[in-house]
């Protein structure tokens, strides 16, 4: 709903809400601008000076057949959780089997000490394989995929230095460093027999995973805790890799880090709550992009926003009302927002629940239009931003009929982002309205295959087949 069609709500919030409509809302001319300045920072990143988005070669340089097979590993260290999977390729085109293990992700390890964190990794594939293994020698001859979804600097499929860390996460000596030999260290300690294959990142997994169903398949994309894109390249577009003298045309997958994209603040249009959460997080100027769109940001910006209102002059948000619990920081993530945009009631007493049980405020039936309103923008915004990057990919790639597999809690959860992201690319690229609703958009983005599981043991299948014709 917009602020002129509110009837009850008085004039001061109801200019409050004008004014975050007018901050939030990003118009057509203006996603087209950012696309096209995106297009070009994109291949910035390809080039020899390279620019802020970082266009990493990740070295899988194939799409899968369909044809692929064996037994793998994965382990998948996102940002949330941590996840151990045993995939079965089957002679079956495009089925596999997989069985799994998710592990919580103790907030505590994210800013520890470097050993705790490989410590706790090495546990968790322990754990994995004395449940669903007797035998820990054979399974130690099975090849690992590691889905280490941070940018990561690869001379080999198997290693990675880390450029820096992302997604709130901040452990002290890893930055710089090829974190293959820290995680292989600590599987030698605890005796885990297990050799890595391949590390990726969680985009190139979600691309191949999605191409192994779908061929149609060019754009795997991540909408979760963090967001990125990786996409197929040819190695004669890439100026940064021209020393190696690889043929022209052979295939190799950039993840884009795209998360970095206008770190220097040239066109998107930053709120003073975007403002906050770039100074306030552990590495301010980085990832300006993934701040206003990443599931780990936007109740973080809902946030900032309410208390901003309730501290302000003149705006007598949750007047009277202890707001402590509103003002720790971090302490709504997006499934909170999820909610309010979820309320299926018009009187929103949903809303009001949560509010009265997560942070003990009671809001006025005004201040719940206010609410809902605020996160109707948050999210818009997001979704609509991220349709901004699959457009720069199509455009550069010049694809005019491809899917985009997309994967990640906003992506899956988060209520119309699907629906608000189709809206966006139509208005980006000039599609024409749609006769029938039924019709496929010539750029659909539509839900990935499991891309740190399915993916990253195709990945680990893709690099042992290139190992075997010598091709490494
Ligand atoms: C962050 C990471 C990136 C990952 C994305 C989604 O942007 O830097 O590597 O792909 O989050 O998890």
């Amino acid at each position: 709903m917009e602020a002129d069609s509110y009837v009850d709500v008085p004039k001061d919030l109801l200019k409050e809400i004008e004014r975050l409509e007018q901050l939030f809302t990003i118009d057509t001319a203006k996603l087209k601008q950012i696309t096209d300045h995106f297009v070009n920072e994109l291949e910035k990143g390809l080039s020899v000076e390279g620019g802020s988005i970082p266009m990493n070669p990740t070295w899988v340089m194939s799409f899968p057949t369909g044809y692929e097979m064996g037994t793998y590993l994965a382990l998948d260290m996102g940002g949330t959780n941590l996840r151990v999977c045993q995939i079965t390729l089957t002679d079956q085109k495009s089925e596999f089997d997989i069985i799994q293990s998710k592990y919580r992700m103790p907030e505590e390890l994210k800013t520890g000490e470097a050993d705790e964190l490989w410590e706790y990794i090495a546990d968790c594939l322990m754990q994995f394989i004395e449940t669903h293994h007797g035998d820990t020698a054979k399974l130690g001859t099975l090849p690992l995929g590691f889905t280490f979804s941070y940018p990561a600097t690869q001379n080999y499929i198997d290693e990675g230095v880390l450029q820096r860390w992302t997604k709130g996460f901040d452990i002290a000596g890893v930055e710089g460093h090829n974190v293959v030999p820290m995680f292989e260290e600590a599987l030698t300690r605890r005796g885990v027999p297990i050799k890595l294959t391949a590390l990726i990142n969680d985009t190139t997994g979600t691309l191949i995973a999605s191409a192994y169903t779908d061929t149609k398949m060019k754009i795997g994309c991540i909408f979760g805790t963090g967001c990125n894109a990786a996409y197929m390249e040819n190695c004669g577009s890439i100026p940064k890799l021209a020393h190696l003298n690889l043929p022209p045309d052979t295939p190799m997958a950039i993840n884009c880090e795209w998360g970095a994209f206008d770190n220097e603040h040239k066109v998107l249009p930053r709120t003073p709550y975007d403002e906050v959460i770039d100074r306030d997080s552990p590495r301010p100027g980085q990832q300006a992009f993934e701040k206003m769109i990443a599931g780990l940001y936007l109740g973080e910006i809902f946030r900032l926003v309410m208390v901003d209102l309730h501290d302000k002059q003149g705006t007598h948000i949750f007047d009277g009302q202890d707001i402590s619990a509103l003002r720790k920081a971090y302490s709504l993530d997006s499934s909170f927002l999820s909610a309010i945009e979820d309320d299926p009631f018009e009187n929103l007493s949903e809303t009001a629940e949560l509010f009265q049980n997560r942070l003990g405020i009671h809001p006025s039936s005004s201040e719940l239009e206010l609410i809902r309103r605020t996160a109707e923008l948050i999210g818009t915004r997001a979704a609509r931003l991220s349709a901004c990057g699959v457009s720069a990919i199509s455009k550069k790639k010049g694809f005019t009929s491809c899917h985009v597999g997309a994967d990640g809690s906003v992506f899956n959860k988060y209520p119309h982002f699907k629906s608000r992201g189709a809206k966006a690319l139509r208005e980006i690229l000039d599609w024409p309205e749609k006769t029938n609703p039924k019709e496929e958009d010539p750029i659909e983005i539509l839900a990935a295959e499991d891309g740190s599981g399915v993916g990253a043991a195709l990945i680990a299948a893709l690099t042992l087949e290139r190992v075997k014709a010598g091709n490494m």
